[in-house]
């Protein structure tokens, strides 16, 4: 980067040249701020309802309008400030987005008798800018109840389905409006048209990509916490955490300190080889805290899961609180939140509503007063997982399979003891073993073992046995919301189950787990 592009960018905000998303609660607004980003253009998502000052600091090059489920005749429906059709800045709507510009610009919106939901053909018109370099019959994708049956002075239909207007424009406001979803995979060319808008029309600055991600996320932080604070992240060594922890090191160095709690809910050697690594390869501070007694204290007897869960939530707060209090002034607590945990419809409520965000455990940045940084929460996965090969991080870290935060204890059902925990992690790591020996571990979602707390008689050599039972879970999923059992070949399932039952003392059964998600979860508790 030359002197003079180091001053420029140090004058305009660190994302100015980008695409702000308004979201107005669709279902399919992150997917628009990702296209954007595939092209290497920032994208932020922001509450529809942000004041417009706010929009303006950031300099974006356009903006875009999002779907939601609303009728824009709704008491309740969301707004944003009429004045972003003011700025001069191209503007995009989508379904809702559309149908709130035509209403405000005095256009016609009618409430349909039916929705229209799904595969539609679309007519494109000539001279469109939007639909430009399009063939003149595409299919699309549809999701809208209300229909716009006048447009504002000024616009022209570009596209038309059978029975709408599905795509207007008026160059002369620069203002672009669809009634169908671009972003989805369903519409044909639909990137195509995201492109003329992002690329043609606002010509947005195409710098960003996981480097300048790094860069610019890394001032942010040094801005906010300032050159003295203190920042402290409870770490997993998981993906999310890891590059989350990662990106704050940079910017903080030894100002950083991460807590890795070993719960006793641990996988075999997770503890060890995890600081190890953390320290030797990342070189993060990092504070390790062996707690497992105090865990297994606290689950003694448990046996339901959300009170599982909540204990061992609660303990962690405690746990977490201690260290952070030795450390002295911390004011930063650093989480690694995806874009997919942070709930979505809520930030069309505004920025005064409470986001709930996603942690390993429950209630941690509510109870402790810290200041969040979450660098990652407009992510998704596959994009942490660039930014953190970007960074230098090992693919063993990259690629590791979510564990959920509460560990094992919610792969033992039942009564959490100290011999059902060994029980487990003896047949998890023959799973693993296993799965990572047949090529299958980068492909799967998750694979583990759960210990049921069932007993049956078997045989085993000549004797009568009366032991626990397994099940393997093994599913593919592309984000954790929905999950589809794995059909793991019937030689592996063979070979799991043979070395389960010979190797694991205490466990005679083995089973297989061919539920999905819905209506099972992923995990059992
Ligand atoms: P379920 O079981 O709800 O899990 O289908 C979906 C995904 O989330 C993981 N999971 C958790 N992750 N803390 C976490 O960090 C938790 O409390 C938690 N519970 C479930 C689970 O492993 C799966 O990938």
């Amino acid at each position: 980067m030359s002197t003079a592009r180091q001053t420029q960018t140090a004058a305009r905000p660190a994302h100015a040249g980008g695409i702000v998303v308004l979201d107005f609660g669709g279902q399919y607004t992150q997917l628009i701020a990702r296209r954007v980003r595939e092209m290497n253009v920032y994208s932020t998502i922001l509450p529809c309802s942000t004041p417009l000052k706010e929009i303006e600091a950031l300099e974006p090059a356009g903006l875009v309008l999002s779907g939601g489920p609303s009728s824009v005749y709704a008491p309740d429906a969301p707004v944003c400030d009429p004045k972003v059709l003011q700025l001069g800045k191209p503007i995009l709507g989508i379904c809702y987005g559309m149908q709130w510009l035509t209403h405000q610009l005095k256009g016609k919106v009618d409430p349909a008798e039916r929705r229209e939901y799904g595969p539609a053909e679309l007519e494109v018109k000539d001279g469109s800018q939007l639909l430009a370099g399009l063939p003149p019959r595409l299919k699309i994708w549809a999701s809208h109840g209300d229909h716009i049956v006048e447009l504002p002075p000024g616009f022209r239909t570009v596209g038309t389905t059978r029975n709408a207007i599905a795509a207007a424009e008026d160059p002369r406001r620069n203002i672009y409006a669809v009634q169908f979803h671009p972003e989805v995979h369903h519409t044909e060319h639909g990137t195509d048209m995201l492109r003329n808008f992002v690329l043609r029309i606002c010509r947005a600055d195409t710098t960003w990509n996981p480097r300048s991600f790094i860069e610019r996320t890394v001032e942010d932080i040094r801005a906010r916490v300032g050159e003295q604070g203190h920042a402290v992240c409870a770490l997993s060594g998981g993906v999310d955490s890891t590059v989350a922890a990662t990106l704050v090191d940079r910017a903080l160095g030894k100002r950083l300190t991460c807590v890795f709690v070993d719960n006793g809910l641990l996988r075999r050697d997770e503890f060890s080889t995890t600081l190890a690594l953390m320290r030797k390869r990342l070189g993060l501070t990092l504070v390790g805290v062996d707690a497992s007694a105090p865990f297994l204290e606290q689950l003694r007897g448990i046996e339901d899961p959300e009170e599982k869960r909540r204990r061992i939530g609660n303990l962690f707060i405690r746990i977490f609180e201690e260290e952070a209090h030795k450390l002295g002034q911390v004011e930063f607590l650093v989480q690694g939140t995806l874009y997919p945990d942070v709930i979505e419809s809520v930030s069309v409520r505004g920025p005064s509503a409470t986001i709930k965000t996603h942690h390993n455990v429950g209630g941690l940045p509510a109870e402790m007063k810290l200041k969040l940084i979450e660098p990652l929460r407009e992510l998704f996965k596959d994009e942490v997982r660039v930014i953190g090969r970007e960074l230098g991080l090992p693919e063993e870290i990259l690629l590791r399979q979510p564990f959920p935060g509460p560990g094992l204890a919610v792969r033992v059902v039942g009564e959490i003891t100290p011999e059902r925990l060994e029980m487990v992690r003896g047949a998890d790591a023959i799973v693993e073993e296993e799965i990572r020996r047949a090529g299958l571990y980068e492909k799967l979602w998750q694979a583990f073992a759960v210990l049921l707390p069932v007993r049956s008689v078997g045989v085993m050599g000549d004797q009568r046995s009366y032991g626990y039972a397994v099940a393997i879970r093994a599913v593919h999923s592309e984000d954790g919301m929905t999950a589809d059992w794995a059909r793991l070949p019937a030689e592996l399932l063979e070979r799991l189950s043979a070395r389960i039952v010979n190797e694991v003392p205490g466990v005679n059964r083995v089973v297989y787990d061919i539920s999905s998600k819905p209506p099972g979860t992923i995990e059992w508790e």
